[in-house]
């Protein structure tokens, strides 16, 4: 019972980044189970900010080992990218970042496959981040994909050439786009002898063995919970599992290595992208969170819905991911609200719902609010949970009450420092 978990339990963006570098200090190793360069974890520190894509957000303290788990895909070019941005720390990247040679690749091909994929949509698209990363995990679950053990081979080039060839047989269905595949390709293979240097290993043998010395693990997920492919808001969702589930699949551990499972959320609601969100406000108070969230996105910088925190989405998020403690993120951004409301439950035909439906997005959801206090404070030089307001106190009592899980966490701003344990 060596490995926790930290995972998203809205649509991703609830500060996944910055409480795994809060919590690093405490493990040997951090690993990612899932998603790939879609991801954005931001993470602020001594006047530093920085944003990682597919690296785990361990990698900025001292004695970490930081793995990227089976399960997720890698974009050689962005992980290049970051890679570069990490120069100045000076961090010794080659005994600290490890890499699973059953992690997929994302192939320049992926990247057009997922544009021509989304532009066909119409109306109807996902709102995809448009890294590759459906059409990589469509090769992974085809049985088609390239894995970075495969970059050793001595064939590589023609399991390359094979896989490229299938993919423009693809592209040829769609309406026809200008694009310039060899200089995506110059630099893919360019950027693919960086990604060689690095070690690159059975990282569930390596992960088991740890887990037997009694090291300890935090798996840090990617995304968020409704955006799970199969629990999430589909076929509004990213084409991973995001859930605890997916950590057992995406790094090769036991569910019976799982100790805690921390899930984290923000004090209200975002997303990214289209799909359904019962509780967005399409209006100024909803404009209001988004400036004083600063909420554009970390990946793609395009603004960030926002709404009430929503205790049914919530609910099942806790239900089907086990959660046994909760952090609350951005209670500072709440600070400009007179009155906060929360969802407890949906109105759908006259009827009031408190379970998540499974066709959400084709339903009238009227979301029924509780309103409660604002503390109208600025949290964001509290030193200890001990000063907070009462009304912060009294929003947290309730919502532990509501959710039956503890709240462990809560956090006032975006820098490490800014982090009240209760
Ligand atoms: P992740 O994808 O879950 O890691 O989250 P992102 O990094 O995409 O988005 C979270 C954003 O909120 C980042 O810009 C963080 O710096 C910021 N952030 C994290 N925690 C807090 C907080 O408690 N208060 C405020 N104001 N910002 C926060
Ligand atoms: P982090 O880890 C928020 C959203 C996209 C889109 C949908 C599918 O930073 O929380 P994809 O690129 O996977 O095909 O996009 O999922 N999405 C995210 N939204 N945070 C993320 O990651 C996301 N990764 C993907 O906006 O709606
Ligand atoms: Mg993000």
């Amino acid at each position: 019972m060596n490995v926790d978990v930290l995972l998203g339990l809205q649509w991703g963006d609830e500060g996944k980044g910055k409480i795994v570098d809060v919590l690093t200090p405490n493990y040997s190793v951090i690993a990612r189970f899932q998603g790939g360069p879609n991801a954005g974890h931001t993470l602020e520190f001594e006047g530093n900010k920085h944003v990682l894509h597919s690296i785990p957000s361990g990698i900025f303290r001292k004695d970490a080992i930081n793995i990227i788990g089976n399960g997720v895909v890698i974009d050689p070019i962005v992980f290049a990218g970051e890679l570069e941005k990490l120069e100045p720390y000076g961090i010794e990247l080659s005994k600290r970042l490890m890499i699973s040679k059953k992690a997929h690749l994302i192939l320049p091909t992926h990247r057009l496959i997922d544009a021509a994929a989304e532009q066909a949509k119409g109306d109807k698209k996902i709102g995809s981040t448009l890294k590759g990363i459906g059409p990589a995990y469509m090769d992974k679950t085809g049985r088609n994909g390239l894995r970075v053990g495969d970059l050793l081979l001595p064939n590589f080039s023609q399991k390359y050439n094979e896989l490229k060839e299938k993919h423009l047989g693809i592209l040829a269905h769609y309406p026809a786009f200008e694009f310039d595949l060899a200089t995506m390709e110059t630099a893919w293979f360019e950027k693919v002898e960086r990604l060689k240097n690095l070690p690159c290993i059975d990282s569930e043998h390596h992960l088991n063995r740890l887990i037997k010395e009694g090291q300890k693990i935090l798996a840090e997920g990617a995304q968020g919970t409704m955006l799970d492919v199969d629990f999430g808001t589909y076929p509004f969702v990213t084409s991973s599992n995001t859930v605890t589930a997916g950590t057992c699949t995406g790094l090769g551990v036991p569910p019976t290595s799982i100790n805690k499972v921390i899930g984290i959320f923000k004090a209200y609601c975002t997303r990214v992208g289209s799909g359904p969100f019962p509780t967005e406000l399409n209006n100024e108070t909803g404009e209001k969170m988004r400036q004083e969230g600063n909420e554009f996105g970390s990946t793609t910088g395009r603004a960030r819905r926002c709404g009430w925190l929503d205790l049914v989405q919530l609910k099942y998020a806790i239900m089907v991911n086990g959660v046994s403690e909760l952090y609350m993120m951005k209670a500072d951004v709440l600070s400009i609200f007179e009155e906060i409301n929360v969802c407890e439950v949906y109105e759908i035909n006259g009827e009031r719902i408190t379970d998540f439906p499974y066709d959400v997005h084709s339903l009238a959801v009227t979301p029924i609010y509780t309103a409660l206090k604002g503390w109208k404070q600025d949290l964001t030089g509290l030193n200890s949970y001990e000063q907070a307001p009462q009304a912060l106190k009294d929003y947290v009592q309730y919502l532990e009450q509501q959710l039956e899980v503890p709240i462990r966490l809560v956090s006032v701003g975006p820098d490490r420092s800014q982090t009240l344990f209760k």
